[in-house]
C-alpha cells in the first residue's frame, strides 16, 4: 500500500475538532500546528451537541470548595482531590478565556451571567450560551478563532488510524483519506478524540464516537484509567432514534419532574429526588422501566410556559414527535451519555506514552471519579487544554524513526452494539460481563473492521468484572456494596486480553 508522507518539520499534532482540540490548537499558536479532524470543523464531534454549559463557581453565593465539595460527592469517593480542585478553582477563569474567543453566554438584564441548577449541585453555576445550545455557541466561536489563525492547519476529512510508536515514544499517526493512507510525522501528539457512545445502541453521542482515541492509546500500549465508569444519563427523548434526543438536566432544574404512567412521582422518596446525582437518577428510572413501568419528565408546571424559549432545541426534538411540553408529558429512558474513564494522564494531561498527550472525555484526568457531576465535562475540557498546550509548548521535539506501514481496516462498531449494551448498561454481572468479553475476544484479536471497537468495549468488560463492588456509575446487584476504600483501576490492552482469554468458557447446557 503506498502511504503519503506528511509533516515533515514536525509539527505537533491534535486530533479531535471538538472543544478540547480546538482550544489546544488556538493556546499554542503561533506555535504551528496541524489540527486533524475526521469531520468538518463544527459537524461530527459531541461537543457541538452540548446542551448543558459549563459548571463554575461564578454566583455571589457560590466558592470553587461549594463546588468540589459537590463535585468529590458526586465521584462517589473515586475522584483524584487535588486534580479536581485545581481544575474547579480554573473553572471560572475558562469562562472568561470562551468569553474572550466570543462566546456569547446568556446574561441576564443587567449583563450579569444567567446561573442554571443541574443535579447534584447544590448552587446554581451552570453557565449557559443560547439556551440548550451551549456547545453549538462555543463551537462557533472557536472554529471562527481557529480558522482566522495562519499557524494552525486544519485537516478536515482524514480518520486517525494507529498511532507509531518506537521505544515508548511517539513517532506519528497513520490517517486515511479519501485519497488513501497518510502517516504524519511527529514526536508530540495530543488526543483530544471524544467519547464512546457509538458503541451503544442508546446514546446521546454522534454515532461516529466509537472510542477511537481510546483504542489509539491503547494500541500504543498506553496505561487507561477507570473505563468502567460509563455515565447515562437518565432522560434521554424516548422514540427519537439514534442517537437519542436530550432532554437536558437543565429542565429538572428548573423544576420538571419525573412520573410514571399511572403519575406516580416515584422518585419522591429519594434524597434529592429528580435532582440527585445523575447515576442515583439513571438506575431509579432503569429500575422502574424495568419493572413495566412507562416513564416520562412532566414539565407542564414548571418550567411551563417558558419551556420554549428557555430550551428552544428541545422544544423542536420534542415537536417533531408531536409532543408538546407545556402540554404534554415527555417520554424518556436513559441513554448513553458520557465516559469518566479514558486515557490515564497527569496533571499536565501527558499519558503512559512518551510524546503523548489527552485532553476532554477521552482523558482521565481524575475530576470525575465513579460519576461526573453535571457540565462538569466542558469546564475540564477548557481547563485542561491549556495545560496540555502549555506542557507541549515546553517539550522539544525530538528526532523520529521511520515506522513501517501498518495494516487496518476502518471501524465498524455494528458487530460489537449487542454485546456492550447488554453487559455494560446501567445494570452490570458477572455472567453478562464474561459473557461480553468472551465474545469480544475475537473480534479485538482479529484485524478486521470490529476490531477496535471490540478492543474497547472488551476492556470496559474486563474493567467492569474487576470491580466488584457497587459505585457511582458502576452498578453491580451480585455486588451492591461499596469497598471502603476506592481504588482507580488502571487497565492496558495487552492485560485485557489475557484476562479475556482467561476466563472459564461459558457452560454447555445439557439437552434434557
Ligand atoms: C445535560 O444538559 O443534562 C447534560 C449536561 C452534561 O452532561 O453535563
Amino acid at each position: 500500500m503506498s502511504v503519503e508522507i506528511r509533516n515533515s518539520e514536525d509539527r505537533p499534532v491534535i486530533v479531535g475538532g471538538g472543544i478540547a482540540g480546538l482550544l489546544v490548537a488556538l493556546h499554542l499558536a503561533p506555535e504551528p500546528v496541524l489540527l486533524l479532524s475526521q469531520a468538518r470543523l463544527g459537524t461530527g464531534a459531541s461537543s457541538v451537541w452540548a446542551q448543558g454549559g459549563l459548571a463554575a463557581a461564578m454566583g455571589d453565593d457560590d466558592d470553587p470548595a461549594l463546588h468540589l465539595a459537590d463535585t468529590l460527592a458526586a465521584g462517589d469517593g473515586l475522584c483524584d482531590r487535588a486534580m479536581a480542585s485545581r481544575i474547579l478553582h480554573a473553572a471560572p477563569g475558562a469562562i472568561a478565556a470562551l468569553d474572550r474567543y466570543g462566546v456569547r453566554f446568556d446574561r441576564g438584564p443587567e449583563g450579569k451571567l444567567r446561573l442554571g441548577l443541574e443535579a447534584a449541585h447544590s448552587r446554581r453555576r451552570i453557565v449557559h450560551a443560547d439556551g440548550d445550545g451551549s456547545g453549538r455557541e462555543i463551537m462557533r466561536a472557536l472554529v471562527a478563532a481557529v480558522r482566522a489563525i495562519p499557524s494552525i492547519t486544519v485537516v478536515e476529512g482524514t480518520a486517525a488510524r494507529r498511532l507509531a510508536v518506537a521505544d515508548n515514544a511517539i513517532q506519528g499517526i497513520w490517517t486515511d483519506d479519501p485519497t488513501g493512507r497518510l502517516f504524519f510525522r511527529a514526536s508530540r501528539i495530543v488526543l483530544a478524540t471524544g467519547g464512546i457512545g457509538g458503541l451503544f445502541f442508546d446514546t446521546t453521542n454522534p454515532t461516529g464516537n466509537i472510542g477511537q482515541g481510546l483504542a489509539l492509546a491503547a494500541r500504543a500500549d498506553a496505561i487507561l484509567a477507570d473505563l468502567e465508569f460509563v455515565q447515562f444519563h437518565p432522560t434521554a427523548l424516548d422514540g427519537s432514534g439514534s442517537p437519542m434526543a436530550l432532554i437536558s438536566e437543565a429542565v429538572r432544574g428548573e423544576g420538571a419532574i419525573l412520573v410514571d404512567e399511572t403519575g406516580q412521582r416515584f422518585l419522591a422518596g429519594i434524597e434529592r429526588a429528580e435532582l440527585a446525582p445523575r447515576d442515583v437518577v439513571a438506575r431509579a428510572v432503569w429500575n422502574h422501566l424495568a419493572l413495566g413501568h412507562r416513564v416520562f419528565l412532566d414539565a407542564r408546571a414548571r418550567p411551563g410556559p417558558d419551556f420554549a424559549r428557555r430550551f428552544p432545541g428541545i422544544a423542536a426534538a420534542c415537536g417533531k414527535l408531536g409532543i408538546d411540553p407545556v402540554r404534554n408529558l415527555i417520554p424518556i429512558r436513559p441513554a448513553q451519555h458520557y465516559h469518566m474513564g479514558g486515557v490515564a494522564v497527569d496533571a499536565s494531561g501527558r499519558s503512559s506514552v512518551s510524546g503523548l498527550w489527552a485532553c476532554g472525555e477521552v482523558a482521565a484526568t481524575g475530576l470525575h471519579g465513579a460519576n461526573r457531576l453535571a457540565s462538569n465535562s466542558l469546564t475540564e475540557a477548557v481547563v485542561c487544554a491549556r495545560w496540555v498546550a502549555e506542557d507541549l509548548a515546553g517539550t522539544p521535539a525530538r528526532p523520529i524513526r521511520p515506522a513501517a506501514a501498518v495494516e487496518c481496516p476502518a471501524p465498524d462498531p455494528t458487530p460489537v452494539r449487542a454485546s456492550v449494551s447488554h453487559a455494560l448498561g446501567v445494570m452490570r454481572d458477572e455472567e453478562g460481563l464474561s459473557a461480553a468479553a468472551r465474545s469480544l475476544l475475537p473480534l479485538a484479536e482479529r484485524n478486521g473492521p470490529a476490531s477496535d471497537p471490540a478492543a474497547v468495549g472488551l476492556m470496559i468488560a474486563i474493567a467492569a468484572l474487576r470491580r466488584r463492588e457497587s459505585r457511582g456509575a458502576h452498578h453491580r446487584p451480585d455486588y451492591p456494596h461499596h469497598e471502603a476504600v476506592a481504588i482507580r483501576s488502571d487497565i492496558t490492552l495487552h492485560a485485557a486480553l489475557a484476562a479475556a482469554r482467561d476466563l472459564t468458557p461459558a457452560p454447555v447446557l445439557e439437552s434434557l
